[in-house]
């Protein structure tokens, strides 16, 4: 870093994203003392605003983790000073001309200037602006990568299409595709567990899981979001990339070694490897109003009428000698009872099972299961059969538990956010999308996401903060499968 700046440019500053997530996170990296010493932040939107008015605006997202309150605040204050704004609009060179001359002042001092755009703007004007800072603000005398933000497109051409134009303007090695399910602390260390422990990897086939789940749910609507939202639906804002992409970090074959380059290979291997989902395999719902919490329907954004689906649940397959068979259900939602995402591993049952009269007769209370909670309250346990302490002999489900917040001093995990944000500084793409990896996971969508629009299906209404349309039962009982997070001893 001696001789080298860092410039963080963030596109759409003035967005909910940039305020709630992209700001903090630099923060918390600068704070830790791992960003370059040269380094300053520029947002850049189309309000007008002073650097001074833009400080304040961010002062009021900065938070403080750590222990030590006052140097923490000292360091928002030298932070805030590094932090600049320039208005402008996306499909126009002068803003970002003017955003050049202004980084490159603040850059003069070293012999190599490093840039990173975070492209935190609306689908409609990404291809324009990302060509106006490539051609205006790219560094020339360091690297200079781009950060993309999903929506990737709405289908498998929209998103050829946005890639070719991406393309138009910068190289793959370049462009940072983030999905930023894969920065949470329980998507990296899946493939830890997998990997590195030999009590797991034995039992992840066919032979021993009966099926897996992924579920993620939200307890709020779209409040507001509806403007975004309708035009892409659940599927396409959860499922078909952060569901998705864990259930490819979950099946894949070992990867060569660590490299970003090894593992995005065996993980598009495994999503080229599953079933095209079918019509049949999905159950949408769109929630409806519950005493005073809103429908979908209600919220002033969302166009009357919509069918857009606020939760849906999918039945994949994949097919190769590991997973044939195995039904994995991907389950997402918003408005439901709980805000919350797992992964659900159930076993197969005994076979020949001597204790089976001492169990009761409800085989699946009894599965082994073994949960990895993604949030909150991260944790992973596995549910096992246990001896009740004491005379007589009779059985229940106990659980071999970490529960993070216990067994690790530090209380609060870095946000995804951070770690993805550094690993661009750092030039690590592990945790980032490659195109043949969305193209495959377009692939896999697309023809059921035309098929929902062209036959215009009705989604099953569920109420506000209850569990769901009835239908994801069905949908589940036809492989044979009950969902793990329906048992009420596991909501804790
Ligand atoms: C985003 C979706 O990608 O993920 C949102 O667009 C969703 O609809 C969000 O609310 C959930 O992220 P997290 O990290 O809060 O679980």
């Amino acid at each position: 870093w001696a001789h080298s700046s860092l410039s963080v440019v963030v596109l759409g500053a003035s967005g909910d994203l940039a305020k709630k997530k992209i700001f903090p996170a630099l923060f918390a990296l600068y704070y830790e003392g791992l960003l370059p010493p040269n380094v300053q932040f520029f947002g850049y939107a189309r309000t007008k605003m002073t650097d001074v008015a833009f400080r304040e605006m961010i002062a009021g997202t900065l938070t403080c983790r750590v222990n030590s309150r006052e140097r923490c605040l000292e360091a928002q204050e030298t932070f805030l000073q590094r932090c600049f704004y320039q208005a402008g609009s996306y499909d126009q060179q002068q803003g970002f001309i003017s955003l050049n001359t202004r980084m490159s002042g603040q850059e003069a001092s070293m012999p190599r200037a490093n840039r990173i755009f975070f492209l935190s703007i609306p689908p409609n004007v990404f291809l324009d602006a990302t060509g106006n800072a490539a051609d205006c603000a790219s560094s020339r005398t360091g690297w200079t990568r781009v950060i993309v933000e999903k929506p990737f497109g709405r289908d498998s051409d929209s998103s050829k299409e946005l890639a070719e134009g991406l393309g138009r303007h910068l190289s793959e090695e370049q462009i940072y595709r983030i999905d930023h399910y894969l920065g949470k602390e329980l998507i990296e260390n899946l493939t830890v567990l997998r990997f590195s422990n030999s009590v797991f990897e034995p039992l992840w086939s066919r032979q021993h899981i009966r099926n897996v789940q992924v579920i993620f749910s939200e307890n709020f609507g779209t409040e507001g979001r509806g403007g975004y939202f309708d035009r892409y639906g659940i599927i396409r804002d959860v499922i078909q990339n952060h569901l998705l992409q864990i259930l490819a970090l979950f099946a894949m074959e070992q990867p060569v070694s660590l490299d970003a380059e090894d593992i995005r290979s065996e993980k598009v291997k495994v999503l080229r490897s599953m079933k095209v989902v079918s019509a049949e395999d999905v159950v949408v719902g769109q929630y409806r109003a519950k005493g005073n919490l809103p429908a979908y329907l209600d919220d002033s954004t969302v166009p009357v009428g919509s069918l857009t689906e606020t939760f849906a649940a999918v039945a994949m397959f994949i097919d190769n000698a590991r997973w044939d068979g195995v039904p994995f259900l991907l389950k997402a939602g918003k408005a439901l009872h709980k805000r919350y995402a797992e992964i659900r591993v159930q076993f197969r049952h005994v076979p020949g099972n001597l204790y089976r009269s001492k169990q009761g007769s409800n085989l699946d209370a009894h599965t082994n299961e073994l949960v990895i909670r993604i949030q909150p309250k991260e944790a992973i346990y596995l549910k096992i059969n246990n001896k009740v302490p004491g005379l007589g002999l009779r059985l229940d489900t106990s659980r071999l538990d970490l529960q993070y917040q216990s067994a690790f001093a530090s209380n609060d995990l870095p946000d995804a956010y951070e770690r993805l944000l550094l690993d661009v500084v750092n030039g690590d793409k592990r945790l980032f999308i490659r195109a043949d990896e969305l193209e495959a996971a377009w692939n896999l969508y697309t023809p059921l996401l035309h098929a929902l629009e062209k036959n215009k299906v009705a989604p099953e209404l569920y109420p506000y903060g209850s569990r769901g349309p009835v239908g994801a039962h069905y949908l589940a009982a036809k492989y044979g499968v009950r969902w793990g997070d329906l048992n009420e001893d596991d909501d804790e």
